[in-house]
This record gives C-alpha cells, sequence and structure tokens, in this order.
C-alpha cells in the first residue's frame, strides 16, 4: 500500500508537504530568473524571463496560498487563522511556523508593491530587494519543522536551490558595465543600443 492509499496518512498532510515542496521550487525559479533578466542582452529573451518570472511567481504564490490553507485544516498540526499571518503565534512550533509567516508575509508585500508598481517604482524596486530573504526564511523553516527535514536529497535541494540564486546574483554583477558608457561629440552619452519596443516594455525591470 502506497501513502496515497493509506487511511493511516492524511491527505491534508500529504498535500501540505506536495504544496509548501512545490511552491519553494517555484519561487526559486522566479528568483533566479528575475535575477538575471535585466542583464540578457537580447530584448526576446528578456521578454520570455520576465514571463516565466511572473508565471513562476503567481503559480507559486497560489501553491503557497494551499499549503497554508491545508496547514490551518491539517488536524495535526494546530495554526490558527491569525497565525499565518502574525509570526510568532501559532500554537504548534511557533518559532518555526513564525519563520515561515514572516516569508509569507514578504511575499504578501511583493505581490501589493507589484500590482502598484507603475504608480510607486521606488517602493516596488526597494521591497523587490526583500525577496532575497523570503527564500533562505522559507528553507529555514521548511527544514526546521518539514516531514522531509531529514532526508538527504531535501537538504541537497535546499542548498542547490539556494545556490542557483546566488549564481544568478554573481551572473548579473558580472554583466553589469563597470564603466559609465562613452560620451559622444555632442556631449550626450551614446545609449548602447537602440531602445526597441521590448527594452520599452522591460525597462522597469531593469
Ligand atoms: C503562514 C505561513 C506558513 C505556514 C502556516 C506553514 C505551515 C507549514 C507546516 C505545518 C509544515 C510542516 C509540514 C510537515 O509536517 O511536513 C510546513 C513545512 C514546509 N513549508 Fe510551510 N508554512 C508557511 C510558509 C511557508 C512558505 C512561505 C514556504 C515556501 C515558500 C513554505 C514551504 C514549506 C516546505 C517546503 C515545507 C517542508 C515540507 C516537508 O518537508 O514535508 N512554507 N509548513
Amino acid at each position: 500500500m502506497n501513502a496515497l492509499n493509506n487511511p493511516e496518512i492524511p491527505m491534508t498532510w500529504l498535500m501540505l508537504r506536495t504544496t509548501g515542496i512545490v511552491a519553494i521550487a517555484l519561487l526559486t525559479i522566479s528568483t533566479v530568473v528575475g535575477i538575471v533578466s535585466p542583464v540578457l542582452r537580447s530584448p526576446r529573451r528578456r521578454l520570455v524571463a520576465i514571463s516565466i518570472h511572473g508565471t513562476a511567481a503567481a503559480t507559486g504564490t497560489l501553491l503557497l496560498l494551499g499549503h497554508i490553507v491545508l496547514a490551518v485544516l491539517d488536524s495535526y498540526v494546530h495554526i490558527s487563522p491569525l497565525a499565518t499571518v502574525v509570526p510568532g503565534v501559532s500554537a504548534w512550533e511557533p518559532l518555526w511556523i513564525g519563520v515561515g509567516t514572516v516569508s509569507f508575509d514578504l511575499l504578501i508585500l511583493l505581490l501589493v508593491t507589484t500590482l502598484n508598481r507603475f504608480r510607486a517604482p521606488r517602493t516596488w524596486k526597494a521591497v523587490h530587494l526583500v525577496s532575497y530573504a523570503l527564500l533562505p526564511l522559507a528553507w529555514v523553516h521548511a527544514l526546521a519543522i518539514g516531514s522531509d527535514a531529514a532526508d538527504l536529497p531535501m537538504r541537497v535541494t535546499a542548498l542547490l536551490g539556494l545556490a542557483a540564486v546566488a549564481g544568478a546574483f554573481v551572473f548579473r554583477q558580472s554583466r553589469r558595465p563597470t564603466s559609465p558608457p562613452a560620451e559622444n561629440p555632442a556631449g550626450t552619452p551614446a545609449p548602447l543600443s537602440a531602445p526597441t519596443p521590448v527594452d520599452v516594455n522591460v525597462k522597469e525591470y531593469a
């Protein structure tokens, strides 16, 4: 009998774990692609990257909402709806659930500022930096209380995920121009290349 047909294993618990793991994987993909997208040279690749970034973030967020609802519904862990947004008030594992709650709160902040990014682009950009803390916090939460935390594949996945984010960051820094563009004879900085409609569309992500 496998875990899915075993009546001793509650379905909510299996789904809670699955949604958590897939959500963290999608949010990692979104973060990695979001970091590298502004420094991709081809406008077409940038556009594809931005689509992947947004789609993975949206799907990951939906799964995360499922993860959190299941955590509240699960009969083994005792987590009130309030504890899903206020860190430290969970009856079960208040510290490690609290770390997950902070990560979730950061995600809410990211979503709200993204929806308002055209009205407040600076706030959007500043808050987007917060996303660097979101995944490490989520992994601390997962490795502290997750049923699979003791498994080697889970730990290796955590390391690979965080290494991918660090690698993307290094790649982005290595592609940034180190000196300002040379000036043309008229005294205005020479553009690196003519702006394309895609450049205009993706400008706010740079
Ligand atoms: C309000 C916020 C959150 C609550 C209430 C919550 C609840 C839980 C609970 C109860 C578990 C233990 C499941 C088990 O017994 O294995 C867990 C594990 C986990 N959570 Fe969360 N979580 C929250 C936020 C997050 C966030 C933001 C992420 C990722 C982005 C995440 C990803 C995971 C993962 C990957 C596991 C490990 C699953 C396993 O190893 O079986 N959680 N969470």
